[in-house]
């Protein structure tokens, strides 16, 4: 695997800095669609946790918490910010697909801004859906090709082609209910890492 094909290094330096490059504060879409979505104490796997803003958001709200993140200088900022709010967190440092990971385990599963180039792809959001129980559910957000041609300066990777549509994302998670599908122009302030207006796809699929 080359040294940009691998999550591991490349994410490492990245996330090498004392703050947090995505802020430290959870996704937006995240943090208003998840609790009426799930029971009280559900199950949740945040995929590519990155620092962790996603996961110890959720491991505050009282959710079962696991964050899934292939980073080692990832792994420790999630250890740091949950130690930071006091809450409980459980880490997994792989990436998917994980064998650490039980099928059919989480009520719930977060993926925000898990880009990946095929076939690498294809296979996060396989193994999404078997971690998956039947009437969980997914919640994903991403950059769109129209963030790279409309010029959008507030993040992503630079290939077009690691962008998500929901189309892909349709076949991707084909066989699951959409409840929400949708291409959208938000405002996003996460950190340095996402600023300005960015064209996103915004998913709520139940297994
Ligand atoms: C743009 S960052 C987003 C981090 C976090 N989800 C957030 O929104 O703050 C992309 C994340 O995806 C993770 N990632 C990339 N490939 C992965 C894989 N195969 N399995 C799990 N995570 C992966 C990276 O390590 C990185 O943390």
């Amino acid at each position: 695997m080359s040294k940009s094909n691998d999550p591991a290094i490349f994410w490492d330096e990245k996330f090498d800095r004392t703050d947090y490059r995505y802020g430290t504060e959870p996704n937006r879409f995240v943090a208003d669609v998840l609790p009426g979505l799930v029971d009280d104490g559900a199950r949740v796997l945040c995929v590519g946790d990155g620092e962790g803003r996603n996961g110890v958001w959720c491991a505050g709200q009282g959710f079962d918490t696991t964050s899934l993140e292939p980073s080692a200088v990832g792994i420790k900022k999630i250890e740091a910010l949950a130690a930071d709010r006091d809450v409980d967190i459980s880490t997994i440092h792989d990436k998917m697909p994980s064998e650490q990971v039980d099928d059919e385990y989480f009520d719930a599963l977060v993926l925000t801004y898990v880009h990946a180039p095929e076939p690498m792809r294809k296979e996060i959001h396989g193994a999404s859906i078997k971690a998956l129980k039947p009437g969980g559910v997914v919640v994903l957000e991403a950059f769109t090709p129209a963030q790279r041609r409309n010029g959008r300066t507030s993040g992503g990777p630079p290939d077009e082609a690691l962008m998500f549509s929901a189309e892909l994302l349709r076949h991707d998670f084909e066989g699951l209910d959409f409840e929400v599908l949708s291409e959208e122009t938000v405002q996003l302030d996460e950190g340095d890492g996402h600023r300005g207006p960015a064209d996103v796809v915004r998913m709520i699929a139940r297994k």
